[in-house]
């Protein structure tokens, strides 16, 4: 079986982030980018974000978890601390986030 997926990928314009143009606290650049998608895609889960944990088995692991908060300190989701990235994440509190924008299509 093979399905060519080729042809979905949207053509975004190129921008630039240069070192020079960041806040020095990356929150504050995190927050100009949520607010940016949320503007757009109000009725979207701009909040949705993807968590990586390593797990107790040694492996990575991805799922989708819902952003409650977010501070200079750090970001707050919420879970059940007996589920299996509760664990992994007691184990192993190096975890990744990944949230993914769409560009606006009028931008
Ligand atoms: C849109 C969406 C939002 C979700 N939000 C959460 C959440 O905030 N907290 C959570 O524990 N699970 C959330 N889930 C379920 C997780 O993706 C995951 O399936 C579940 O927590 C079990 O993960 P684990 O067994 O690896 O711990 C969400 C799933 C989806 C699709």
């Amino acid at each position: 079986m093979e399905k060519d997926l080729g042809n979905y990928r949207r053509s975004y314009e190129k921008s630039e982030l240069l070192l020079k143009d960041t806040p020095e606290n990356p929150i504050e650049l995190f927050r100009t980018w949520f607010n940016e998608v949320d503007a757009h895609f109000p009725e979207d889960e701009t909040n949705a974000m993807t968590i990586s944990t390593i797990g107790l088995n040694g492996f990575p692991k991805n799922r989708v978890v819902l952003l409650k908060k977010y501070t200079f300190e750090g970001f707050i989701f919420y879970t059940n601390y007996e589920s299996e990235k509760g664990l992994a994440i007691l184990k192993n509190p190096k975890v990744c986030l990944s949230f993914f924008g769409q560009e606006p299509k009028d931008k």
